[in-house]
This record gives structure tokens, sequence and C-alpha cells, in this order.
């Protein structure tokens, strides 16, 4: 499959989703990354990894449908196929889902419906539950809500720090992000 991954910030799915298709795990093709930041370090992994980057300032732009339309633009030259969230910090608005239909999946660290939104590992460190974790899901236009593909559960551990938590989610996504793609695109 074709892929483009949006990302805002540092990268860390984006790069185990790349590595994964460079050890022939993952049987898929990184065309673009898009960013809506342009000082990401998503970027320098990008372009470590020779892979064509689209970064903009939504700023810069009248609307979302101006920058989404840009986007689109884009992704039909390359004949992207899906788009796979990886820390995009930004709604996805009609322009994209219309076009995009059930062909976009974003990973947020917790058990949704649980802690949806922003800082899902400190929403759910400071609520004290004994358990969190990870969920691979479809993109609608709410919240952290679409259709769920699949969950992980994490264990709180006593003596855990938010950063300790943080480390053990992440290295849960690594490894999941990459194999649920697989299991996806081999059903698609
Ligand atoms: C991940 O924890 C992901 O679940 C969330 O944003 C974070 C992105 O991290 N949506 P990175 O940029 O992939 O390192």
């Amino acid at each position: 499959k074709r892929l483009a991954v949006f990302a805002s910030g540092n990268g860390s799915n984006f790069q185990s989703i790349a590595d994964a298709i460079k050890d022939g795990v993952l049987n898929a093709e990184i065309c673009l990354v898009v960013c809506d930041r342009e000082d990401a370090y998503v970027l320098e992994r990008a372009r470590l990894e020779n892979i064509r980057t689209f970064s903009f300032s939504a700023k810069k732009y009248a609307s979302k449908v101006e920058f989404e339309t840009e986007i689109l633009g884009i992704l039909r030259q390359l004949e992207v196929e899906f788009i796979i969230l990886a820390g995009y910090m930004r709604l996805i608005g009609p322009t994209l889902l219309q076009a995009y239909s059930h062909r976009i999946v974003n990973i947020h660290p917790s058990l949704l419906p649980n802690f949806p939104g922003k800082d899902a590992i400190g929403q759910a460190f400071d609520a004290r539950v004994e358990e969190t974790g990870v969920t691979i899901h479809y993109v609608d236009d709410g919240m952290d809500t679409g259709p769920i593909i699949a969950q992980k559960t994490v264990p709180i551990l006593a003596g855990d720090t938010k950063d300790i938590l943080q480390i053990r989610i992440q290295e849960t996504e690594h490894g999941m992000y990459p194999s649920v793609l697989q299991q996806l695109f081999q059903k698609k």
C-alpha cells in the first residue's frame, strides 16, 4: 500500500513504520510525510529516509479546507491509498475525510474511549488507574472517536512516573502500529 504519514512532532511512530518496511515485515511504501510544523524532528527523520515531505503552517492559510485541499492534491499526485496519523495534532477535516473514507488510521496512547484528546498518558497517570494502553482506530470527524481496529493494555506499576509510563506506552506503540497496519492491508 502507498502511505502518507501525518505527524507534528518527534516522529518515533513514523520511524517504527519506516523501519518495519525496511525490515520487510510491513508491505507498504511511505510516499509522503505531512507535517504542520516546519521545525518538527519528524521532518529530519523523513529526510534521512529519503522520503518526500510537505510541511506547512496552518496560520498561512485562510482555513482548514484550503490547506487540506492542497494536501489532497499532493496525495492524489502520489497515488496515496492510506493516511496514517502518527502524532498529528490536528483534527482531520471534511476534505480529507471524504476523499479517504475508512482509509485514515490513528494511534492514540490510551484505551479509548477513556482519555481522548491531548496528554492521554498524563490523564491516565493522574487518574491513578491500574492500566491504560494503546488504541489504533479509524478516523472520523470526532476527537479520537472512530471505529476501533486494535487495542493493547499497558499496566501502570507502583513507583511509575509519568515519564516511565510514557516510555512503556511508546514501546508498545512502536511494536503495535506496524503489525496492525500489516494485518489491515492484507484484508483491504
Ligand atoms: C504518540 O504517543 C501517539 O500515540 C500520539 O502522539 C504520540 C506521537 O509520538 N498520537 P511520535 O511523534 O510518534 O514520537
